[in-house]
């Protein structure tokens, strides 16, 4: 059994002087057992976070590049990623696929590259309030996995998160029976394939502190992928440590 994936998304937040205040108060204290924690910082900041995180902890890029190096004005390799100690990178977030307008095609190809490059890719699928409210969910998020994993899905070395595109950031958590039947959903197209064997699928949007233990009881919650509650110490922490 794969330990749970509890991991903080940072997004477009935190200072160094921020960095250095978080840890301070996180402390060095372990996950509880069968409990692993990942943080996803902005990219300046992910060697100040290497060298201040608890050891045993891991360490995440929010998004990378696809070529192995070249002229990308902006753009981070997976080559560097490692190089700076990263072993996860968050692979398709839906801020990327409707902000940034990033293609299934082009997730693919970043999801190969962080595979090839020896880093974790975090495949991030999720529906929109219109088409959930349609019925497409179930369409919609296997349809983003098919693209994602491409043409042969792998056996192994990849996690997926559900985030439900209305329930980031929005206080408007998913309920627990629903999350559930996506993950569940999620979990046999991957059996059927006999792909991502060791895979966990994290459930994000709105987690916090109050409903993280009925989330992760869920069977088929491995792990949460929280933004917003991430970003304190001591809410973060009642995550990682929830229904433990
Ligand atoms: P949230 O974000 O926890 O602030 O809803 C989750 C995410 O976008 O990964």
């Amino acid at each position: 059994m794969e330990p749970l994936l509890i991991a903080a998304n940072w997004k477009m937040y935190m200072t160094t002087r921020e960095v250095r205040e978080f840890f301070r108060q996180w402390g060095n204290d372990p996950p509880p057992p069968g409990r692993e924690v990942v943080f996803f910082p902005p990219f300046p900041l992910l060697p100040l976070v290497r060298d201040l995180m608890p050891k045993g902890s891991a360490l995440g890029a929010q998004n990378s590049h696809e070529a192995h190096e070249g002229a990308f004005t902006g753009e981070v390799s997976c080559r560097l990623l490692r190089d700076v100690g990263c072993s996860y990178v968050l692979v398709g977030h839906s801020e990327r696929r409707h902000l940034f307008g990033e293609s299934e095609e082009r997730l693919a190809g970043k999801f190969r590259a962080a595979l090839a490059r020896g880093l974790r890719p975090i495949l991030c699928v999720g529906e929109t309030l219109a088409q959930r409210q349609e019925g497409h969910t179930l369409d919609v998020v296997l349809g983003q996995l098919a693209a994602g994993l491409g043409e042969e899905p792998p056996v192994k070395g990849f996690d997926l998160a559900y985030e439900p595109v209305w329930a980031i950031g929005t206080g408007q958590v998913a309920r627990s029976e629903d999350a559930e039947s996506v993950h569940e959903a999620l979990c046999a197209w991957l059996r059927g394939r006999g792909a991502g064997t060791d895979a966990r699928i994290l459930y994000g949007g709105s987690v916090k502190p109050g409903n993280a233990a009925e989330l992760l009881a869920q069977p088929s919650v491995h792990g949460l992928l929280v933004g917003g509650a991430s970003l304190d110490p001591l809410s973060f922490r009642a995550i990682l440590t929830a229904g433990a």
